[in-house]
């Protein structure tokens, strides 16, 4: 199913459309791919998602970007958020599961969704798997990207963000073309490749908040593997991003979208 291609959103639509019943039985019965990406702070997911997306055409649904976006507008949200995000401390458990809800009901989602840095603890997954079991689905994979705690500052003390887009850079590991050999990062040589815009750092992505936010990983987020143990795959994260994409693409092919009503030929008049 191509990014731009169209589902019908009703059943009534569909027979329009000209798909037969036993079309339309079959896209009803299928149920939505639901992937969550699991991993310490700097392990990866940001990086990786994308090559999910790409392979199955369902959107990243970051709970941080969506409470970044929150504290940047200054909405309720985000004005609880913000401080202790600033600390490294996890958001209500209530708040970020009201934020999914909504999210995954949107129209993007129908056929599935990748969570990143959701849930992040037993009482969220235990919310999502309620929410899910409304429509009698669940969760479909864990994707855990594995990394040493050792390996984690130097990633995320050296990362730089293009607030606009998303993109993310690396003081040393994936240095934007404005930063010269040698020269110290700062916000003057530290550019956007495309815009040429000032790159950030996030105020949570310091040593200090980098210790809390692995002690809320290892107490707090790494229990719920436990909880999706049947459905949990490994993947080796501790090895350049270019190692790291195949081992994922072999998890995640078992998931890749077949023919959907919507691409199959409408049923002849
Ligand atoms: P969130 O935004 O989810 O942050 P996180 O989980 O701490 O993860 P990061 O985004 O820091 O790391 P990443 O794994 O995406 O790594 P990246 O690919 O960028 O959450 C932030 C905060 O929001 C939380 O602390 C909490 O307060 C709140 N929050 C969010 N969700 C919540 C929830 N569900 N409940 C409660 N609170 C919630 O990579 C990092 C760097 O390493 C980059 O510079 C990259 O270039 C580099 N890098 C990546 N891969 C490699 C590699 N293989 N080798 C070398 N360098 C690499």
């Amino acid at each position: 199913m191509g990014a731009g291609a169209s589902i019908p959103a009703t059943e009534e639509e569909a027979k329009a459309a000209g798909f037969t019943d036993e079309q339309i039985a079959e896209y009803k019965a299928r149920k939505r791919t639901i992937i969550i990406l699991f991993g310490p702070p700097g392990s990866g997911k940001g990086t990786q998602a994308p090559r999910i997306v790409e392979a199955l055409e369902t959107p990243q649904l970051s709970t941080g970007d969506m409470l970044r976006a929150a504290v940047a507008a200054s909405t309720e949200v985000g004005k609880k958020a913000d401080e202790v995000m600033k600390a490294g401390a996890l958001v209500d458990d209530d708040l970020v599961a009201a934020i999914i809800k909504d999210r995954i009901a949107a129209d993007d989602c129908k056929s599935g969704f990748l969570l990143d840095g959701y849930p992040r603890t037993v009482g969220q997954a235990e919310k999502l798997d309620a929410l899910l079991k409304e429509s009698d689905e669940s969760v479909s994979m864990v994707l855990r990207l594995c990394v040493p705690d050792e390996d984690l500052e130097q990633r995320i003390c050296g990362r730089w963000i293009h607030q606009a887009s998303g993109r993310s850079y690396h003081a040393s590991n994936k240095k934007p073309k404005s930063l010269g050999d040698g020269a110290e990062p700062s916000p003057e040589n530290m550019l956007d490749d495309e815009t040429q815009e000032p790159l950030m750092q996030r105020k949570d992505d310091t040593k200090e908040a980098l210790v809390e936010r692995l002690k809320g990983y290892h107490e707090m987020t790494t229990p719920i593997l436990d909880h999706y143990k049947a459905v949990v795959k490994e993947v080796d994260a501790a090895k350049a991003p270019e190692e790291i994409g195949p081992q994922i693409d072999e998890h995640v092919a078992a998931f890749k979208p077949a023919a959907a009503p919507a691409e199959a030929a409408p049923a002849a008049e």
